[in-house]
């Protein structure tokens, strides 16, 4: 899991006091980032208008900034509300008591429930027992569930498999609403992609609809913030409602002051045929075009790995400079604003890789190639940076090639890719549609595999168009790639 997924600075300018040494454990322990009141305003607005009593959940409730919202939006004399607050931390508990019974009117009853939410929340479900809920407004705690522990157990019997605190949360309250019942959440945005939150992602669009996905604006804000903010999203989700389109809506921060909405259809944000149900958030950032084309890599012939060269497994058979018959090793160091550069004197990590029987199933006979980065910064404009492997820049080492593990690599069954293919997939994977379209469902800075053969690419023929293409403009600039790239769609 990527540390970018943390909630921090929700709310830099909150009344509580700064943590005290000792108290910074507690904050990560709890996963206490307070909402600030514009996210929680904007959280509130998010709901229908109540047209009956309703029944509000805020579980890991905090100081109750959330329910304080919610309610300053919402009570009105002729409907009760009726506020349900969980909390653990005791702490935390004295603060929302307060908050809690400055909220109390005729029509407005409060109750703090002391504990783990998970654990009640886990008992109310198995034994269909406590109240079911019309609202939930959550800013969840995030933290990893390890697989033996209670929480892993609670959110089991409450009947989901997953591995963080906010999937767990979010999960456990929806199975508690009533039908109709709407949730709005702020939550990291890892779980659109990846294996590990394939069950969250099941519970999530078997029992609930997507009407609104809220995204924080661009990567390239300067304000530290701002760009932790980028990498959550808010939620709307209303219980067992039928799914119909869903609005994207996005702003710069937190100030909401640039507001941008559109509606998409449910198809472009979950495809219909991926039984990954991965979730794509349309960034609307400038620049985005909509990948036009639907073949899958499996469909053009192409595969994806992961370089299978991990280093401090073949320690023996590295070699900081090739000899004879040895394999050329690639690192992302070997590419200096994505040129490679190879054998790289004065590098810290080996260039190449002796060819023995133990190293010959790890190595890729020598040819044409793509490569994407792994792992990439948050500084680094594009997150999907991919670089062709050609065969002559290699020193005329002919034989094989050994790619280390923080590369993907594209392959035609572990064969090179023809010369046009190659030049033509790595333009494709470098132009900012590419790029745009994976940030759609990728929050963090990885780059798996697994979210390379999840995307759809153009059939062959166009790859090798566009390759041909390439070969012709060597020097071309991200404008003239992008150009080239819709002018041959
Ligand atoms: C991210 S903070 C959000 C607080 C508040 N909802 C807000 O938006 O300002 C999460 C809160 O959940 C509480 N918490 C953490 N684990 C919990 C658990 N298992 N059960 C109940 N509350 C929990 C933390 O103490 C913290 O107050």
């Amino acid at each position: 899991m990527d540390q970018t997924d943390n909630f921090e600075l929700f709310d830099s300018s909150s009344s509580e006091p700064v943590p005290k040494p000792g108290q910074r454990s507690r904050q990560s322990e709890f996963g206490q980032y307070m909402t600030s009141p514009e996210i929680s305003n904007f959280m509130a607005g998010m709901f229908t208008p109540p047209a009956c009593d309703v029944v509000l959940l805020d579980a890991g409730a905090g100081q109750a900034s959330l329910t304080t919202a919610f309610v300053q939006r919402w009570s009105n004399k002729e409907q009760r509300i009726e506020a349900h607050a969980y909390e653990i931390d005791v702490n935390m508990l004295g603060g929302l008591r307060r908050n809690m019974s400055v909220l109390a009117s005729p029509n407005v009853d409060i109750e703090v429930v002391e504990g783990d939410f998970l654990e009640h929340a886990a008992h109310m479900i198995a034994l269909s027992k406590g109240p079911r809920y019309t609202h939930a407004i959550l800013n969840p705690p995030y933290g990893k569930i390890s697989a033996s522990s209670l929480h892993r157990k609670w959110c089991r019997v409450g009947g989901l498999e997953t591995v963080n605190l906010y999937s767990g949360f979010i999960g456990l309250s929806l199975k508690l609403m009533r039908p109709g019942g709407e949730v709005v959440a702020i939550i990291p945005r890892s779980f659109c992609n990846g294996p590990y939150y394939l069950p969250f992602r099941r519970l999530l669009l078997g029992e609930a609809a997507i009407r609104r996905i809220h995204l924080f604006g661009s990567r390239d804000r300067a304000f530290k913030e701002d760009a932790v903010l980028q990498e959550n999203v808010i939620i709307h989700l209303v219980r067992g409602a039928e799914q119909g389109d869903v609005t994207i809506s996005t702003s710069t921060d937190r100030t909401f002051s640039d507001m941008n909405e559109s509606i998409y259809p449910f198809e472009s944000i979950v495809f219909p045929d991926d039984n990954q149900s991965f979730i794509h958030v349309p960034s609307g950032e400038e620049g985005e075009a909509d990948l036009r084309h639907h073949a899958t890599l499996e469909d053009i012939g192409l595969k994806v790995s992961t370089g299978p060269v991990v280093d401090f497994r073949v320690r023996p058979h590295l070699r900081q400079f090739p000899e004879f018959n040895d394999a050329p090793l690639l690192y992302p160091g070997h590419f200096v604003k994505g040129n490679i550069i190879w054998p790289r004197p004065a590098f810290k990590k080996p260039n190449a890789i002796a060819r023995n029987v133990e190293t010959e199933r790890l190595l890729y006979p020598a040819g044409f190639y793509v490569l994407v980065k792994r792992f990439s910064s948050k500084e680094e404009k594009k997150r999907v940076v991919a670089y062709l492997i050609e065969p002559e820049k290699l020193g005329g080492y002919e034989g094989a090639i050994g790619f280390e593990n923080h590369f993907n690599v594209f392959h035609d069954d572990r064969k090179p890719l023809d010369e046009a293919t190659a030049r033509g997939l790595a333009i494709y994977l470098n132009g900012s549609a590419f790029d745009a379209a994976f940030r759609r469902f990728n929050g963090h800075t990885q780059v798996n595999a697994t979210d390379l053969r999840n995307m759809t690419y153009p059939d062959r023929a166009t790859i090798v168009q566009l390759g041909e293409w390439a070969r012709n403009n060597p020097s071309a600039s991200q404008e003239e790639i992008d150009k080239a790239i819709i002018d041959i769609e």
